[in-house]
C-alpha cells in the first residue's frame, strides 16, 4: 500500500539485505530515492534476474491480525478527478466489471481475482467473488485544487459523498472509493514514491470510515516510473517501452495500480488484517509483494514472461472485450505471487 513509504522501503531494503539477493519487488522509482546497491542498465531489465522466481520465499511471513476483510459483495465507486475522456472512462470500466466476469478466455482478469479470494477473515469467510461497478461522480473541475495531499483526497471523497445532488451512497462494509486523479493533477509522493495507495477515510473529516483507494494517471509526470513497462524512465538508456494493450499509456498503466491498490483493500481494507512486517503502519500487503511481476520467472527487475497480441501489444490476462497488463498478487497458500498466466 505504501502508506508510509520510507518506512516500506527501509523494511524492503532489511527484506533485500536478509535474502541477499532473493527476489523483491520492483519498480523504476528514481535511482535516488531507492537504494543505492545497484546501478540499474536495460541489459539487466531485459535479461538479467530471470533466476528469481516469483517473489518465493521462506522469509516472507504475510500474518492475519483478526480484522475484517470484504466478504460480501463488493461495489467499486469511480470519482473521476478533472478531466477525462470517455475512452478512457471505458477502459477502466472494463477492467474493474472483468474481475467477476467469467466467461473471459484464460488467462482471464477473474482468473487473477481466484488468488484474493483465498483469503478469509476470523469466521473463515473468503474475499467476495462479486466486485461490480457502482454510482459514479464526476469532479469535473478540480474541486480541491490541481495538487491534492493525503488529507485533501479525504475532503475530495466526503464532497462526493455529501454533494447535493446524486450523492455516492455510504457503504463503509463493502464500498471501495477509488479517487482517480487526471494526469495534470499531482498528489503527494506521487511518482517519488508512490503511484497509487489506499486507506481508510476518518469520521471528523468525512463522517464515516469508508476504505478507499488513489490512483494517478502518470502520462504526463512519471509515464517511466508508473506506466512502466509501456514507458521507460530516461535514466535506464536503450530499453524499449512495450506497446500498450488499450493504445492509451497512462491509462494501461492505472490499469495495474487498480488491480493492486483493490487487491489489497479486499484483503486489508482498514489496515488491520492481512500484511507482513510487524509495522501497522507500515503495512507491506499482498500486492506489495509482488510489485512489477506479471508472468512466471518475474522477481527483481524482471517483469516475468508476458504475452503478446497479434498487434505486439504486451499483456498477461483478458478481460471484457480488451487485454489488461495486471501484477500477481501474493499466495499465502504456495507462499509465492501467482498469475493467471503462470506457466507450468
Ligand atoms: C533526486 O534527484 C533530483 C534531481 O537530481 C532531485 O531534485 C531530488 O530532490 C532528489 N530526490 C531525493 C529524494 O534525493
Ligand atoms: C477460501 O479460502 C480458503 C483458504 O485459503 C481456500 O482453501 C478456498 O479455496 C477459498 N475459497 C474460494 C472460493 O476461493
Ligand atoms: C452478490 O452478487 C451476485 C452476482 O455476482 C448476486 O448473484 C448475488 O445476489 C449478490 N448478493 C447480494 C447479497 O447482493
Amino acid at each position: 500500500m505504501r502508506h508510509h513509504c520510507a518506512a516500506v522501503l527501509g523494511l524492503s531494503l532489511l527484506l533485500l539485505l536478509i535474502l541477499a539477493g532473493g527476489a523483491k519487488a520492483w519498480r523504476p522509482w528514481p535511482q535516488n530515492t531507492t537504494t543505492t546497491t545497484t546501478v540499474t542498465t536495460a541489459a539487466d531489465l531485459e535479461f538479467g534476474s530471470s533466476k528469481k522466481y516469483e517473489g518465493s520465499s521462506e522469509f516472507v511471513h504475510l500474518k492475519y491480525h483478526m480484522g475484517p476483510v470484504m466478504s460480501s459483495n463488493i461495489t467499486v465507486h469511480i470519482i473521476w478527478y478533472g478531466k477525462w475522456q470517455s475512452s478512457q472512462k471505458r477502459i477502466i470500466r472494463e477492467f474493474i466489471n472483468s474481475i467477476s466476469h467469467d466467461p473471459a478466455p484464460t488467462p482471464s482478469v477473474a482468473g487473477w481475482w481466484k488468488t484474493v479470494q483465498l483469503y478469509t477473515d476470523q469466521t473463515d469467510a473468503n474475499i467476495s467473488r462479486s466486485v461490480q461497478l457502482g454510482a459514479e461522480k464526476n469532479d469535473r473541475f478540480y474541486s480541491h485544487g490541481k495538487s491534492l495531499t493525503r488529507l485533501s483526497i479525504q475532503s475530495v471523497i466526503k464532497s462526493a459523498v455529501t454533494a447535493s445532488t446524486k450523492p455516492l451512497p455510504i457503504n463503509p462494509r463493502s464500498g471501495i472509493y477509488l479517487l482517480l486523479t487526471s494526469p495534470d493533477v499531482y498528489v503527494q509522493d506521487f511518482c517519488r514514491e508512490v503511484c497509487g495507495f489506499h486507506y481508510f477515510t476518518f469520521p471528523s473529516i468525512v463522517g464515516y470510515t469508508l476504505p478507499y483507494a488513489w490512483v494517478g494517471n502518470s502520462q504526463k509526470l512519471c509515464p517511466g516510473v508508473c506506466a512502466y513497462p509501456f514507458a521507460v524512465p530516461d535514466y535506464i538508456p536503450g530499453l524499449k517501452p512495450k506497446k500498450s494493450p488499450n493504445g492509451d499509456v497512462g491509462v494501461d498503466g492505472m490499469i495495474s495500480v487498480i488491480g493492486h491498490e483493490i487487491a489489497e483493500l479486499a484483503t486489508n481494507p482498514l489496515v488491520n488484517a492481512w500484511y507482513a512486517g510487524g509495522d501497522p503502519t507500515a503495512p507491506v500487503e499482498i500486492a506489495d509483494l509482488c510489485e512489477g511481476i506479471y508472468g512466471t520467472g518475474g522477481g527483481g527487475s524482471y517483469t516475468g514472461q508476458m504475452l503478446e497480441d497479434h498487434d505486439g501489444a504486451t499483456y498477461n490476462m483478458n478481460g471484457i472485450r480488451r487485454r489488461f497488463l495486471v501484477q500477481w498478487v501474493w499466495n499465502h497458500v504456495v507462499n509465492y505471487c501467482t498469475g493467471p498466466n503462470a506457466l507450468d
